[in-house]
């Protein structure tokens, strides 16, 4: 790949399988400002400071220095269940590296470059990227992988009924 690696935001709000959907809501919106909030706070950049911002971004595409990286690639002509299924599957890489005592960063970001990866990986004309994923061992001293995640309680997130 010969170009700058940043996403291009035109190009993202063409895609027809987006991360996130245009216009996201709240509460969904505020969450996810909050959290990339307080990761750039947790790395002493400034909101000012786009470049620095940028400059985080761009770390995805070398894998944040993890010596694996994994693409994890859909058949376009697969239904929503698929997704989940490949979100499913995943998720329990992710779980064994943590069992084996390695650790690993799901990174959606590769999405901003699918036409790339697609010809750098030779993949089939129904084949695309879903996500990539840095695999190694995690620097936990790290700011970056310690601050404080303000999730939702489980109340906030379910309903329970008939209890
Ligand atoms: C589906 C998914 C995609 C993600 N994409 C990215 C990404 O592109 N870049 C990144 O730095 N973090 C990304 N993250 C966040 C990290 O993987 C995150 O640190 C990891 O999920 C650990 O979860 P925690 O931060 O909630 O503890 C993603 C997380 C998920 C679940």
């Amino acid at each position: 790949m010969t170009r700058e690696l940043r996403p291009d935001p035109a190009r993202e709000a063409n895609d027809p399988y987006p991360i996130y959907p245009p216009n996201l809501w709240e509460p969904l919106r505020g969450r996810r400002f909050a959290l990339a909030e307080d990761m750039y706070r947790a790395l002493e950049i400034p909101r000012e400071d786009k470049p620095a911002r940028l400059r985080h971004v761009a770390r995805n595409f070398e894998f944040f220095g993890a010596p694996v990286g994994l693409f994890f690639v859909i058949d376009r002509r697969l239904a929503h269940g698929q997704w989940a299924h490949l979100g499913m599957l995943i998720q329990t890489v992710a779980l064994l590296l943590e069992e084996r005592g390695l650790g690993c960063c799901m990174q959606e970001a590769w999405a901003s470059f699918r036409p790339e990866l697609a010809t750098l990986l030779k993949l089939g004309s129904e084949e695309m990227v879903y996500c990539g994923m840095a695999v190694g061992h995690p620097d936990r001293s790290k700011p970056v992988n310690q601050f404080p995640r303000n999730r939702v309680g489980v109340d906030e997130l379910a309903e329970f009924r008939g209890f």
